[in-house]
């Protein structure tokens, strides 16, 4: 491609380090897209003629046929997809091929690519997303007044609904989902037209590329058209944090299928077997989901390092840019898959879930807000009173909700045994009405409300 000023080829080392093709091919349809509407542009310009655009669009449109039946010969010394699509275009079309160039480099021809993958990228993960959060909405309406403890610290704190735990992640994943959305409008304009970097002598069109494209229009500044990189870094980022969500919840799941808790079970379906202790059932994919955000985040850490010192405006090391990121949509896209399958696929084990509440005195601080609502006390006072009760039931080895009245009077004689109804996880559950607050009655209108929320987004 740049016989002119070269009497020798590369290094066979030179050409191992500076090919991109084993991973590029992938934006073979960003590519071809991108030039059809380059193509498109020259001819209403009239910087080529209509009858070579024809040819350029018939070849190019070859190309992409060849390559999707499996056909098409990649070749190395021809170094990424840019150039071996164009070299194959010319062998189909003849010396026309070699017009499609004209007004156009591979840095904002690269530039416009890795957009429109981000972008269809996006478009592709999205859904899926929402996906989840269905699945978890469904599951947290089944589960709207299933007792569990909630716990801080992981200790156990006060009694929730595993519906409101799940509707947790859907604010999370709602989120996640925004930042997508951001991220898409501020990537939806055109690189093409930046040329090498300077710009193009030829008249132009980059408004009628960007439009035909899809994007809002074309990007101000050539320079940076050619070495903005901002839109892969802060898609990683975005994906980063949804990978860091995943993670929670796979963390959960896999405590929850412990046998220490047995809050749920995952079936076969996502479950393997020990080789060698016969009554396994590891968690796998939950694990390999929290296991896998360090590809992610460490794309993430790739692209800013690889970004940090870049002098305007192209650069080589932003070929680096690819790979990570294929890796982070590939890992992504995978665990939100298994995610998704996972929380349909586990069972809920109400008993045990009610049972591990008898522990822990979950219901203190209902009874110290009993205290401040009955007897009128100030609440670190109720909280003191409460800490002496609770002391006390360790003592005798039970549980805030067996200690006899006697005992509670002992430490504070105005207690009646209408206290009794306040230390029941239902009754505590049922109390906490407040906005956003885990009330059975709470959850199920926030599952009506995430479920109108998931129609109408983004
Ligand atoms: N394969 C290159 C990349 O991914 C394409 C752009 C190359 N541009 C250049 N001037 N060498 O970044």
């Amino acid at each position: 491609m740049w016989g002119g000023r070269y009497k020798m080829g590369p290094a066979e080392i030179m050409e191992k380090i500076n090919a991109s093709i084993g991973f590029d091919k992938r934006l073979y349809a960003q590519d071809i897209a991108g030039s059809m509407a380059h193509c498109d542009m020259l001819v209403a310009q009239r910087i080529i003629t209509a009858s070579d655009g024809r040819a350029i669009k018939r070849g190019l449109r070859q190309v992409k046929a060849e390559i999707e039946s499996g056909k098409f010969k990649f070749s190395t010394k021809l170094e990424d997809i840019h150039f071996n699509v164009e070299a194959r275009l010319t062998e189909i079309i003849g010396p026309a091929g070699g017009r499609l160039h004209t007004a156009r480099s591979r840095n904002d021809q690269v530039a416009l690519d890795v957009r429109l993958w981000v972008r269809d990228t996006i478009d592709r993960l999205e859904p899926m997303l929402a996906d989840l959060q269905a699945a978890l909405i469904d599951r947290a309406e089944e589960h709207a007044a299933t007792i569990m403890p909630g716990f801080t610290h992981l200790q156990t704190a006060q009694p929730i609904t595993f519906g409101h735990h799940l509707l947790a992640y859907v604010e999370m994943f709602g989120r996640d989902r925004g930042r997508l959305a951001d991220c898409r409008a501020r990537l939806n304009i055109s690189p093409l037209g930046a040329a090498a970097l300077a710009g193009s002598p030829h008249p132009i069109d980059p408004r009628k590329t960007a439009r035909a494209l899809g994007f809002d229009g074309p990007m101000p500044n050539s320079l940076d058209a050619v070495s903005d990189r901002d839109y892969v870094v802060e898609f990683i980022a975005a994906a980063s944090l949804t990978a860091v969500h995943l993670s929670r919840l796979s963390e959960e799941i896999v405590i929850w299928c412990s046998a220490p808790f047995r809050f749920i079970s995952l079936s076969d379906a996502f479950t393997t077997g020990s080789s060698i202790m016969p009554q396994k059932r590891n968690p796998d994919a939950a694990e390999l989901t929290r296991g896998k955000v360090g590809r992610i985040v460490g794309a993430f850490v790739a692209l800013c390092t690889m970004m940090k010192g870049l002098p305007l405006t192209y650069g080589k090391d932003m070929q680096e840019d690819k790979e990570p990121l294929f890796d982070a949509v590939d890992t992504l896209a995978l665990t939100l898959a298994a995610s998704a399958g996972m929380v349909r696929d586990l069972t809920v084990d109400r008993a045990r879930l009610k049972a591990a509440t008898d522990k822990g005195h979950i219901t203190a601080t209902d009874l110290a807000d009993w205290l401040v609502r009955t007897l009128d006390m100030p609440f670190r006072q109720a909280h003191h009173v409460t800490g002496s009760l609770v002391k006390r039931a360790d003592e005798l080895g039970i549980q805030l909700f067996e200690l006899p009245l006697a005992e509670m009077q002992g430490v504070e004689p105005r207690i009646g045994k209408a206290v009794y109804d306040v230390l029941s996880v239902e009754k505590s559950v049922a109390s906490r009405r407040s906005a956003g607050g885990t009330a059975p009655a709470r959850v199920r209108a926030a599952v009506k409300a995430a479920r109108a929320r998931l129609r109408k987004e983004p």
